[in-house]
């Protein structure tokens, strides 16, 4: 994925309005956004192709998909269906889920983002501590496309690690959760940010500044 600027936005508001408005501002330096659950759940899965479209731009539903194999198998099948380009998938779930996940995404033509070790500080007490063999047993399934916190450099660079230069990395944490840009960038290969662009007085400029970083 042709990632401009290194730099993901996270949509998570609730309302097509907002959301248009924020991604046209953004437009200039923005070509990869990130929608999750809240505006999927406030707008529908349609919410998709209609920023896909009016925007030009890569989507990434950061669905966090973690159900038997049965179950993720229809979750990827509907939400690449409905346009989007990759699919957040947790790890902790084991490789036969994963690998629905990754059928799926084949089928379509689309990627997957295996999630390793999340961000905030709820990941310190199950997640971090098999982050590392997630890591691995994506690299074993044939995995190029990870998730890892911008929060813990430490971890994000283990991850690295595992997962190989040439895989791409990408980083949510930086901002709100006191992630670093510039550092997170010495490992990942993207960073996302959500509430530093869009709470933004000037999304545009939140943009600007965060590149110029
Ligand atoms: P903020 O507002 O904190 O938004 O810049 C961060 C965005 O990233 C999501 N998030 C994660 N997604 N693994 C993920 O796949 C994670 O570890 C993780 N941590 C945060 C968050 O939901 C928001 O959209």
């Amino acid at each position: 994925m042709n990632i401009k600027n290194n730099l993901i936005l996270a949509l998570d508001v609730t309302n097509k309005d907002k959301a248009l408005e924020i991604c046209k501002q953004v437009k200039p330096y923005i070509n990869t956004i990130k929608i999750g659950y809240p505006l999927t759940l406030a707008e529908g899965l349609k919410i998709i192709k209609i920023i896909k479209d009016e925007f030009n731009a890569n989507i990434i539903c950061d669905y966090k998909v973690a159900d038997i194999d049965a179950t993720n198998s229809k979750i990827c099948d509907l939400t690449f269906d409905a346009g989007a380009d990759a699919i957040i998938c947790h790890g902790f779930v084991g490789s036969d889920s994963v690998r629905a996940c990754l059928d799926s995404a084949n089928d379509h033509g689309k990627e997957i983002f295996l999630l390793t070790e999340m961000s905030h500080p709820g990941a310190k007490m199950f997640l971090q501590k098999d982050a590392e063999a997630i890591a691995k047993m994506g690299v074993d399934m044939g995995i190029t496309n990870y998730v890892a916190p911008a929060t813990r450099l430490d971890r994000l660079s283990k991850i690295r690690d595992i997962a190989g230069d040439d895989a791409c990395i990408i980083s949510p944490g930086v901002g709100k959760q006191g992630g670093d840009a510039k550092k997170t960038l010495e490992f990942a290969s993207a960073i996302i940010v959500g509430r530093s662009i869009y709470e933004s007085d000037n999304p545009a400029l939140a943009c600007e500044k965060i590149i110029k970083d």
